[in-house]
């Protein structure tokens, strides 16, 4: 069969954040189809870059006080770590800051207006930020989806429903930079003219083509609109200085939109890559190209993937896609990764606590199917399935059947050797006919591996994998080696090399069909097995006459789950201060909420003019005709207890209190009240629902510390 030629991509991650959980879906699914594709002997190349454009990361590096080139050098190195610690193994890794992103930015944008003529000059209305005296991007103005009405939705697309749309038609706008009402101010923009007839009608060959799943192709059908209707919008590919990005050939102050060059990254890294290793770039991207070339995406962002794209390539004289591979977004215990519940977990911090990270390769591996459905990351699942299969069925061969086969002098016996044995009886399956098909059995699985792990199906690979791992398993419980090596007997000894030669040549088998998916583990079990880097088609060979495996060194350990419980603590929120990076959305829902007006800033002097004190509340009693007064004995350290009269009656049984802790002022000007002296006053903080700031018995605070 002639080699493929096959061009592989994954989305390229911004610039602006850490690689998490939810990320690694992608680029782990999409690393175990390219060593998939290699191991079969294609020519296949993995590509993949940061996406380092647009106002995010220009706001970002100017908060962390350093030049946007620093900081995406900073963040390059950061994913560079991340994906290699999971086995990510790209060909190339570049950046879209590159001169070859930007010359074939200009290639397509001066072929798109100039021969295409799909580019248009319009004036048009945009939101401006008066606080930050800015253009504000789509992804810095929230609001309401025009289309389904969803909440706090960004300016550029939907999550809710998918829709793309231009920011002004937003239903409520507000800037995420600022929380500033924005304002629209005219401006001179470039457009992409996705309306025009001849996109309209590429793209809808281009659905036809098979290119995309199933799902994809119906969502593309809802954007496109039946047959002679017009519902595709140009498409905004401008912004205004300033901006971190490539200037727009033939004006001063505008920048491609970092949508415009993302994809073009794609080509920009390809670039890099040739030049590193003397490939033909031309043919991979020309119109007539025969190689493939594939696009791994979320379904977040399938707009950009299946129609701005697609169209720009076609036109600018370029391949299109062969396939788009749209998956969906992950889980994590059945909900939204969550700061709050622990679970938005980033790549280092899970390598910070769980050094394996082929667990996790394994996991989504057995769950991952092709489609555009959602994945759940079960932690409890994980536990189980780690533990239960990948070591319990896979590992546990080579660790149980290894040391017989050193101790009996480390020979396999070869394929041709097996009629030797033809004869003898092992107890249960004691035909070698029913080992000989039972090998071929587990060697013929390969066929229907292939299909799986061609088609992403690699939850159907790994039931097929586990099928063949339980058959050896019973096929080494049956024969008992164990046994037979302790009967001292030559007979027995080599009835037992005879079993656990078939048993080590399964556990090559099962290596082989796990390599795509635990690239780690295949090199260390090859080393043990002391076989050169195995290709997919040795599966179809046997191990050599006599052949000698090296001694077992263990290959993976059992996943402990305290290992999950810290690292979900670890990443509780709560519990920690929120980071700096945190996206600057999260302000704008902040001011969202009416809270009452910060009262005149003071200086640190006049605040540490107050001595605020933990005070234990030793009593507290009800004063006879006060409405809401209490009576409280308050315990600061002091040789005599504090009298404070406190206006909670209304929220506190004075039982409750006893014996808490609460914060006094404890300097305060004593006040002669209608009931007695009250020396200093404790801190209610009132709102709607009654309360009074009470600290609990185990925050470690002791009476008399003072608050600063
Ligand atoms: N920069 C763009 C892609 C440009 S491609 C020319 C982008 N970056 S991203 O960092 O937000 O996402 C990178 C990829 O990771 C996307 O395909 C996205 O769908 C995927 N995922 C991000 N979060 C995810 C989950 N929680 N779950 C699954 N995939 C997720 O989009
Ligand atoms: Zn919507």
């Amino acid at each position: 069969m002639a080699t493929r030629k096959i061009l592989v991509t994954s989305a390229l991650p911004y610039a602006n954040g850490s690689i998490h959980l939810g990320h690694l879906v992608e680029y782990i699914q999409t690393d175990i189809w390219v060593r998939f594709q290699k191991m079969q002997g294609n020519e296949c190349h993995y590509v993949c870059a940061d996406d380092t454009h647009g106002t995010p990361i220009m706001l970002r590096a100017e908060k962390e006080g350093i030049t946007p080139e620093q900081l995406i050098a900073k963040v390059w190195e950061e994913h560079t770590r991340d994906f290699a610690a999971f086995h990510v193994e790209f060909d190339h890794y570049g950046s879209t800051n590159s001169d070859e992103t930007r010359e074939l930015a200009e290639r397509i944008y001066l072929k798109l207006r100039d021969e295409a003529k799909l580019i248009e000059k319009r004036s048009i209305e945009q939101f401006y930020d008066p606080v930050k005296q800015m253009f504000l991007p789509d992804r810095f103005i929230k609001g309401e989806c025009p289309k389904c009405g969803a909440k706090d939705q960004y300016g550029d697309n939907c999550e809710a429903c998918g829709a793309a749309y231009a920011p002004t038609e937003l239903k409520n706008p507000y800037s995420a930079v600022s929380g500033a009402k924005p304002e629209l101010r005219d401006s001179e923009h470039h457009f992409f003219r996705l309306s025009a007839d001849t996109c309209q009608q590429f793209l809808r060959k281009w659905t036809r083509s098979g290119a995309l799943q199933p799902e994809a192709a119906n969502k593309m059908q809802e954007w496109l609109g039946t047959e002679g209707e017009n519902k595709l919008s140009d498409w905004d590919i401008s912004r205004d200085a300033p901006y971190f990005g490539f200037k727009i050939p033939g004006t001063e102050d505008k920048y491609f939109y970092v949508w415009l060059d993302a994809p073009v990254g794609y080509m920009g890294s390809f670039k890099q890559l040739c030049e590193k290793k003397g490939l033909n770039f031309d043919d991979y991207w020309k119109q007539s190209s025969n190689a493939e070339l594939y696009h791994f995406i979320g379904k977040d962002i399938l707009y950009f993937h299946a129609l701005f794209w697609p169209a720009m390539l076609q036109h600018a004289g370029f391949r299109t896609p062969t396939k788009l591979f749209a998956h969906g977004f992950l889980t994590v215990n059945g909900e939204k990764m969550s700061k709050s519940r622990g679970t938005f977990i980033t790549a280092k911090s899970y390598t910070d606590h769980i050094k394996n990270t082929e667990y996790l390769r394994y996991y989504y591996a057995a769950k991952l199917n092709g489609t555009m459905e959602d994945i759940d990351l079960n932690l409890e699942d994980f536990v189980a399935k780690v533990n239960s299969d990948l070591i319990g069925k896979y590992i546990n061969i080579a660790s149980r059947a290894a040391p017989f086969l050193t101790k009996l002098g480390g020979g396999c016996i070869s394929e041709n050797e097996l009629d030797r044995y033809h004869q003898k009886d092992f107890g249960v399956d004691s035909s070698i006919d029913v080992f000989m098909s039972r090998l071929d059995d587990w060697r013929e699985m390969r066929h229907i591996l292939e299909g799986a792990y061609e088609n992403r199906n690699y939850s159907g690979a790994i039931r097929g994998i586990m099928e063949v791992a339980d058959s050896i398993n019973v096929f080494f419980n049956n024969t008992q080696p164990w046994k037979l090596a302790k009967d001292g007997s030559p007979a027995g000894q080599d009835k037992a090399r005879w079993a656990c030669s078939i048993v080590m040549e399964g556990f090559r088998l099962l290596t082989i069909y796990l390599k795509p998916i635990l690239p780690g583990v295949a090199k260390q079990a090859e080393l043990f097995l002391n076989v050169p880097e195995q290709q997919w088609e040795d599966a179809a060979s046997f191990l050599p006459e006599g052949h000698h495996i090296n001694e077992y060194q263990h290959l993976a350990t059992r996943l402990d789950p305290k290992l999950i419980e810290a690292m979900v603590a670890a990443n509780q929120e709560s519990l920690k201060p929120m980071p700096e990076s945190h996206s600057p959305t999260r302000h704008a829902e902040h001011q969202q909420h009416a809270i009452a007006p910060v009262a005149e800033t003071i200086s640190i002097d006049d605040f540490s003019k107050v001595d605020l004190r933990v005070a234990k509340i030793v009593n507290a009693e009800h004063v006879e005709g006060a409405e809401k007064l209490l009576k409280l004995t308050l315990d600061i350290g002091e040789a005599q207890p504090r009298t404070v009269f406190a206006g909670i009656k209304s929220a506190y049984d004075p039982e409750k209190l006893k014996g808490r802790l609460t914060v006094m002022v404890a300097n305060l000007a004593p006040r002669k009240m209608k009931f007695g002296m009250s020396e200093g006053m404790v801190l209610a903080a009132s709102g709607d629902a009654p309360g009074l700031f009470i600290l609990g018995p185990d925050d470690g605070a002791q009476p008399g510390m003072r608050i600063k």
